[in-house]
């Protein structure tokens, strides 16, 4: 379905071959139609680009706004705009049936205004079954395009500008890695940064590496640079992105080859970068050097995420995942024994295929054990295509009451270990004012804890010292000192 339905431009002689020229030369003549547009109208036009999902879309978002920026348009957060761009997930079913039901109300919006664009991209859209549905039933919709080719928005984009009926680009893997590209950081004081792309863990259950593809490591140079020039541009705080980013550095040339831990050493020497973090990091590879660099710099957050999935050692070979609930145990008390402060956070799935009640009381048995200060539990979802969706399944009800139990327990022991640094002054990155009460601002430890405490916005982007006065469940109450 490559470009299927996407004519040659008009004076293809004009188009350069070679990236980013080509982006950039259609970001000028998109640039051109909206400052036309605009005239006709009488306004600026506006574009509104909404995540599903996890950190790599929000990180594909910054980018798809930097271009939609780029272009001319005013980004909103209000989906009464003249550009709505779907950036979707297809983790789980309920992440797609909110997009199909979100369809419906933006195709009510196109009613008002014909001048409206409504674009879909990301994780769904690499699904054929997804995209075949749209092409019959939703053909309001004018542009899709997948995970592999967001650096085209602007080409794609004139496309539909040329009124070229439903635009469709999927591409079924990365063909080429474009990034020098503008971007739209949604904080000036933090920032993802992607250090490798796709995933090939094959978790049974998952449907990540079909619609994201091989994994795919980015040069480390070019990582440390990206990092460099965010620093000097204000920013303290970055995000390290990947599915699995203790297999970073697999794949590369030889005279580039790079563990993470080295990669994260070299990040963490950067003059002016007051915090590092990273996610995801799968425990099957988290290797004592990263334990050990960890340990060493204070500007690497003391937080780890590390999800669990499942505490039976049964389940976890048949979710494809490679360790054990011991040699799980055994690694929390590696990382413990070093940072004795960390907080550790975790993903857990009830109810996969074939899960007994012992296997439950494993899963259990291991969150009351590791203490975690939070965790991210979900039902299991069948996704077609995967392994799991041919095992058998465990019934509805069965899973729903298994959830609720795990969930009292999470909340119970993620209450109380957030609340152990109560009465403590601790650093507190702040990131805006109080969304409840604008005499608050609410910032982040460097343990991911949020904190809320009396100060004005000038303290956006600022790390102060903050008195920990009381913890109420998730979160922190504070002063300032
Ligand atoms: N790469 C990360 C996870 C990315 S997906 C890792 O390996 O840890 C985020 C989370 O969604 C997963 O950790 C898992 O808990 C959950 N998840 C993935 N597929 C799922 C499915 N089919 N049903 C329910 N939860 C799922
Ligand atoms: Fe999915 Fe497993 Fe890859 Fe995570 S590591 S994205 S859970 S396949
Ligand atoms: Fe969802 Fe894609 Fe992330 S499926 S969880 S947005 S990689």
């Amino acid at each position: 379905m490559l470009n299927s339905e996407i004519r040659e431009n008009k004076n293809p002689g004009a188009v350069p071959e070679t990236e980013p020229e080509r982006q950039y030369y259609f970001i000028r003549e998109c640039r051109n139609i909206v400052k036309r547009k605009e005239e006709e109208l009488g306004r600026p036009l506006t574009a509104c680009c909404v995540t599903f999902g996890c950190q790599m879309n929000a990180r594909d978002s910054e980018k798809l706004r930097g271009i939609l920026e780029e272009i001319g348009y005013r980004n909103t957060d209000k989906e009464e705009a003249d550009l709505v761009l779907y950036n979707t997930c297809t983790v789980r079913e309920n992440a797609n049936t909110k997009v199909y039901g979100r369809l419906g109300y933006l195709h009510s919006l196109k009613d008002k205004n014909p001048h409206m664009i409504i674009g879909l991209c990301g994780c769904m859209m690499q699904e054929q079954q997804v995209v075949d549905r749209l092409r019959k039933s939703f053909r309001f919709v004018d542009l899709i395009f997948g995970t592999h080719n967001v650096y085209k928005l602007a080409e794609l984009l004139y496309h539909v500008f040329e009124d070229q009926g439903m635009v469709v680009d999927i591409l079924q893997k990365t063909e080429q890695v474009v990034e020098e590209l503008p971007t739209d950081r949604k904080y000036f004081f933090k920032s993802g940064v992607n250090i490798m792309y796709g995933c090939n863990n094959f978790c049974s259950y998952c449907i990540v590496p079909y619609v994201r593809g091989r994994e795919h490591s980015r040069d480390p140079e070019e990582i440390l640079c990206e990092i460099r020039s965010l620093v000097r541009d204000g920013v303290r705080e970055v995000m390290l992105l990947g599915q699995n980013v203790n297999s970073y550095g697999k794949g590369l040339p030889e005279d580039k080859s790079c563990s993470f831990a080295r990669l994260l050493e070299q990040i963490a020497q950067i003059e002016g970068l007051d915090r590092v973090r990273f996610m995801t990091s799968h425990p099957k590879d988290l290797s004592d050097d990263l334990i050990a660099v960890m340990a060493k710099y204070p500007n690497i957050c003391r937080h780890l995420h590390l999800p669990l999935q499942s505490g039976s050692t049964e389940i976890l070979k048949k979710m494809n995942r490679r360790y054990t609930k011991d040699s799980y145990l055994a690694l929390v008390g590696r990382i413990r024994e070093a940072m004795p402060d960390i907080s550790l956070t975790t993903d857990i799935i009830v109810g996969f295929p074939g899960e007994t009640e012992e296997d439950f009381q494993e899963t259990m048995d291991v969150v009351r054990r590791v203490l975690f200060d939070s965790a991210f539990t979900f039902l299991y979802s069948r996704r077609s295509g995967t392994p799991a969706a041919d095992m058998e399944q465990v019934p509805e009800n069965v899973m729903k009451d298994r959830f609720d139990r795990l969930l009292a327990l999470v909340q119970k022991t993620g209450r109380e270990q957030t609340a152990r640094f109560e009465g403590r002054t601790m650093d507190v990155l702040v990131e805006q004012v109080n969304e409840h009460d604008t005499s608050l601002v609410t910032g982040r430890l460097d343990n991911n804890t949020v904190v809320h405490f009396p100060g004005t916005a000038d303290l956006i982007g600022q790390i102060v010292p903050v008195h920990l006065d009381v913890c109420q469940g998730f979160y922190y109450m504070g002063t300032r000192v």
